[in-house]
C-alpha cells in the first residue's frame, strides 16, 4: 500500500502555486506507485480550526463554518481542475476527525503524558506556533516572527503540556538511525530542533480560541490547532479502527517550513499512542516569483483559479523543475519553454509521427511482436524510472520519460518505416509509445489516457502493458499544440 498525504491547508486564503505544487507532487507520487503496481491512497484536505481562521472569518464578517464552507469550494475546484485524484478530502471540522482528536487526547491524558501548567512566551498566530526568543528577529525593542517578519504577541496563560521531552532520546535515535526524511540534508536541522526540545503547550483557553476541538478532560480549553491538524493523517484512514493499519505508515509530502512539526512532534505523538513513525517525509522548498517570496503584500501570489487554462504546461513545469532540493523560481518563460521544447517537440512530435503513419497501414490495425532489443531498452527505462521514483527524484523521473520518446524518435528515424511500410517496425514504435505514455501518466494523467486511447490501449500498470496487444489507431490529435 502506498499511502501519501499533503499537508492540510489553511483555508484563510485561496489555493496558490505553493499549495498546488505540494498537491501535484503528492498526486504524482500516488499515480507513479499505481503504474508500478501498488495499491494507493491519497489524503488531502483543510486545517480549519484555530485562532488565525477564527480571526480571518470574523474579518470577513462571517461565522467560521460559513466562511469555511465557502473557502473549501476553491480547493476542491482547484484540485479537480488540476487532476488531483485524492481518495479523501478531509476537513478538521468533519465529525469523525473531531472524535479521533478527542479519543487521542483522552488516551494521552490517561497515559500520563499531559500535565497542567502556565505558558509564557511569544506567539506568531500566522504560524500558529510559539517561538523561543532565540529564534525570533529582534529589532528596535520588538520581536518578529522569522517566517512572516511580523511582530509576535506576548502570551501568558494557563494551559496543558504534552511531555515531549520524555522522548527526547528516543526521537534523537530515530532521526539519527532511520533515514525517513528526504532529502537527507535536513537531518541536522531536525537534530537542532531536538536539542532545544521543550514540552509542548497543547491547549488554548476557550475564551481566547473558541474555534477548536474541546479538550475532553477540561471543557475550558480547545486543542492546539497543530495537534488537531497532524491527527488528520490518522483520522483520514479510519484510526483507531484497525482498518487504518491497511494504510499506515504514510509518506508525508510537506514544505520545509513545517518540518519540525512533522519530523519531531508528530513521531513522538505517534509513539505515545503506540503507532509506528511515518514511512517517509518528503520535504520540499519554496516557489518564488521573480526571485521573491510570494506574498499578499507584494501582490505577486499566483492563484490556482487564475491558471485553470494552463494545466498541462503548469503541471509539467512544477514536476519538471520541482522545488525539492532547493527553492525554485516560477517563471512563465520557463513554463512555456519546457512545454514547447519537451512536450511539443519531443513527446508530441514522436506520437504524431507514429500514429499518422499507423493510420495509413493496414487500416490502422497493427499487430506484431516486440523486438528483444527494443524490449531490453524499455526495461532499462522502467527500471531507472522505478528507482528514481523510490528516491523521490522527481525532475529526473520526468527527464526519463522524455528520454523514452527521444528513443522512439531515433528508432523511427533509423528504421524509416514510412519508406519500408514495415508493420513490425511500426508495431515496435507503437509499443515504445505505449510504455512512454504509461510512464507519462503520473505527470499528465489525462493526456496519457487520451493518447493511449488513440492507439487503442487502456491505461494499466506497467507490468501488464508488456502483454502483446493489437493497436487500433484512431485519428491522431496534436497532443501539445505549440504555445507562442
Ligand atoms: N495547516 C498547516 C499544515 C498542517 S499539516 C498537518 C499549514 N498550512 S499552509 O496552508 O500554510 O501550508 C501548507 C503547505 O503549503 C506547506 O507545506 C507550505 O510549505 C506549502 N507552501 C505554502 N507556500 C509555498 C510556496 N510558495 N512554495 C511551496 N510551498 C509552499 O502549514
Amino acid at each position: 500500500m502506498f499511502y501519501v498525504t499533503t499537508p492540510i491547508y489553511y483555508p484563510n486564503d485561496k489555493p496558490h502555486i505553493g499549495s498546488l505544487f505540494t498537491t501535484v507532487l503528492a498526486d504524482f507520487l500516488k499515480r507513479t506507485a499505481e503504474i508500478f503496481g501498488d495499491e494507493t491512497f491519497l489524503l488531502t484536505g483543510l486545517d480549519e480550526h484555530g485562532y488565525k481562521l477564527y480571526k480571518t472569518a470574523r474579518e470577513n464578517g462571517k461565522e467560521p463554518l460559513e466562511f469555511l464552507d465557502e473557502m473549501q469550494k476553491y480547493f476542491r475546484e482547484a484540485w479537480e481542475k488540476y487532476w488531483i485524484a485524492y481518495n479523501r478530502f478531509i476537513r478538521t471540522t468533519d465529525k469523525d476527525h473531531e472524535e479521533v482528536v478527542k479519543y487521542v487526547m483522552e488516551r494521552l491524558y490517561e497515559k500520563g503524558y499531559i500535565y497542567q501548567g502556565k505558558y509564557e512566551g511569544y506567539y506568531c498566530y500566522r504560524c500558529e506556533a510559539f517561538y523561543p526568543t532565540s529564534r525570533l528577529i529582534y529589532k528596535d525593542g520588538k520581536y518578529y516572527c522569522p517566517v512572516h517578519l511580523k511582530e509576535v504577541e506576548w502570551m501568558s496563560e494557563d494551559t496543558y503540556y504534552l511531555k515531549l521531552t520524555e522522548f527526547k532520546d528516543w526521537i534523537k535515535n530515530l532521526i539519527e538511525n532511520k533515514d525517513f526524511i528526504i532529502p537527507r540534508g535536513y537531518k541536522n536541522e531536525v537534530l537542532g530542533y531536538i536539542n532545544e526540545l521543550e514540552d509542548l503547550s497543547i491547549a488554548r483557553p476557550k475564551e481566547r480560541v473558541p474555534w477548536g476541538i474541546e479538550l475532553p478532560f477540561d471543557k475550558n480549553y480547545t486543542v492546539y490547532v497543530w495537534i488537531d491538524a497532524l491527527l488528520n493523517y490518522l483520522s483520514g484512514i479510519g484510526y483507531p479502527n484497525e482498518i487504518y493499519k491497511k494504510y499506515w505508515p504514510a509518506v508525508h509530502v510537506i514544505g520545509k517550513d513545517i518540518l519540525k512539526f512533522h519530523a519531531v512532534i508528530w513521531p513522538i505523538v505517534l509513539k505515545m499512542i503506540d503507532v509506528e513513525p511515518p514511512k517517509k517525509i518528503l520535504v520540499h522548498g519554496f516557489w518564488t516569483v521573480k526571485g521573491l517570496k510570494m506574498s499578499k503584500s507584494l501582490k505577486n501570489v499566483i492563484y490556482v483559479e487564475e491558471i485553470y487554462d494552463k494545466v498541462i504546461p503548469v503541471r509539467y513545469f512544477l514536476l519538471r523543475n520541482a522545488a525539492i532540493e532547493k527553492d525554485s523560481d516560477f517563471s512563465w518563460e520557463e513554463v512555456y519553454a519546457f512545454y514547447n521544447n519537451e512536450l511539443a517537440d519531443i513527446i508530441g512530435n514522436a506520437f504524431k509521427r507514429v500514429t499518422s503513419l499507423g493510420l495509413k497501414i493496414n487500416n490502422g490495425i497493427i499487430r506484431g511482436l516486440i523486438d528483444p532489443e527494443v524490449l531490453d531498452e524499455l526495461n532499462k527505462y522502467i527500471k531507472e524510472g522505478k528507482s528514481l521514483f523510490e528516491d523521490f527524484k522527481v525532475p529526473q523521473y520526468v527527464i526519463g520519460v522524455v528520454k523514452v520518446f527521444k528513443f522512439l524518435n531515433e528508432y523511427f528515424q533509423e528504421k524509416e518505416p514510412w519508406k519500408t511500410k514495415d508493420e513490425k517496425v511500426l508495431y515496435n514504435s507503437l509499443f515504445i509509445a505505449k510504455i512512454g505514455l504509461t510512464l507519462l501518466y503520473p505527470i499528465l494523467p489525462e493526456v496519457s489516457k487520451k493518447a493511449l486511447d488513440v492507439i487503442g490501449i487502456k491505461l494499466k500498470p506497467l507490468e501488464q502493458q508488456f502483454l502483446q496487444e493489437t493497436f487500433y489507431i484512431k485519428e491522431s490529435p496534436i497532443l501539445f499544440p505549440k504555445i507562442k
